[in-house]
């Protein structure tokens, strides 16, 4: 019932276009994105984080959560759970074990070879999996923890895609997860000179914030993948905020639900941004 990130990238790479990775906190924003995925007719990748998968309980709940929803809604597009940011061999494996279609290794923090080595463990695990792994470091706040930027150097990058069997590629070029102090400095040089190295779908993370125009021009040197968490929650936040002050209805499902609308708001202009509207179905 679930893709491949690879497969749903690979062709949206070729064809110049770029599939949305939605994190998901909930039951709720989880349904919302669908829905809403749904109306587009994009396929979209369904991010998690070690931190929400805890949050929710466990990779089992997660899996269940997101394949019930896709049954009961009757969702017909591509859709494929992927675990963002495992910081282990065991993460990877649990979110495998649980049916997770797609899983990124992230041992960006370590040196160039010990992350190769735990990458190719992780490519080792199932060879139906798609495998995003990280060279460079994304900085800038996710789950609570906060690190600085190292962009990608182009000769790490080689190895990396010589010496393993990944996927997909997240190199660090600039973005950052969470807020942008200022525009963000995305490295354009380096990403074509990554591009026309790799010759594959390449993923930005920390898409919150950064200008429409940089997205698209992204978009064109490679990068097939465009990762969105903090926009949505700034969003439902604020929509929650101000039905919580403005009214005395107490029912959670009203006071979770009023933010329902901003966030599909901004899950279609996502899709439209990234050229996968209708895809779904081409
Ligand atoms: P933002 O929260 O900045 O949108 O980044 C999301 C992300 O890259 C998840 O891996």
């Amino acid at each position: 019932m679930l893709v491949n990130s690879k497969e749903i990238c690979n062709k949206a790479y070729q064809e110049g276009y770029a599939i949305p990775q939605f994190n998901i906190n909930n039951l709720e924003w989880t349904k919302y994105i669908l829905e809403e995925s749904e109306k587009q007719g994009s396929p979209i990748i369904l991010g998690v984080s070690e931190g929400a998968i805890k949050y929710m309980g466990g990779y089992n709940v997660v899996y269940s959560l997101v394949t019930s929803l896709i049954k009961d809604l009757g969702i017909k597009i591509p859709v494929s759970l992927h675990l963002d940011h495992g910081t282990s061999l065991e993460s990877c494996k649990k979110a495998i074990d649980a049916g997770f279609s797609s899983v990124m290794i992230d041992a960006s923090k370590l040196d160039l070879e010990t992350n190769i080595m735990i990458t190719n463990q992780v490519c080792d695990l199932d060879e139906n999996i798609s495998v995003e792994a990280e060279v460079g470091h994304i900085g800038g706040t996710e789950d609570n923890i906060t690190a600085d930027i190292a962009y990608a150097k182009v000769n790490d990058v080689a190895e990396m895609v010589s010496r393993t069997k990944i996927d997909l590629l997240a190199a660090a070029l600039g973005s950052v997860h969470g807020l942008y102090k200022g525009e963000p400095k995305l490295d354009f040089d380096r990403m074509l000179q990554i591009k026309e190295m790799t010759k594959m779908p390449l993923v930005l993370h920390g898409g919150s914030g950064i200008p429409d125009e940089m997205i698209r021009k992204s978009i064109s040197l490679g990068m097939a993948k465009v990762n969105f968490n903090t926009e949505l929650q700034i969003v439902w936040h604020r929509a929650v905020k101000e039905f919580v002050t403005t009214n005395e209805n107490y029912d959670p499902r009203k006071v979770i639900s009023s933010g329902e609308k901003a966030i599909k708001e901004v899950v279609a202009q996502k899709i439209e941004l990234l050229g996968s509207k209708g895809k779904a179905y081409e």
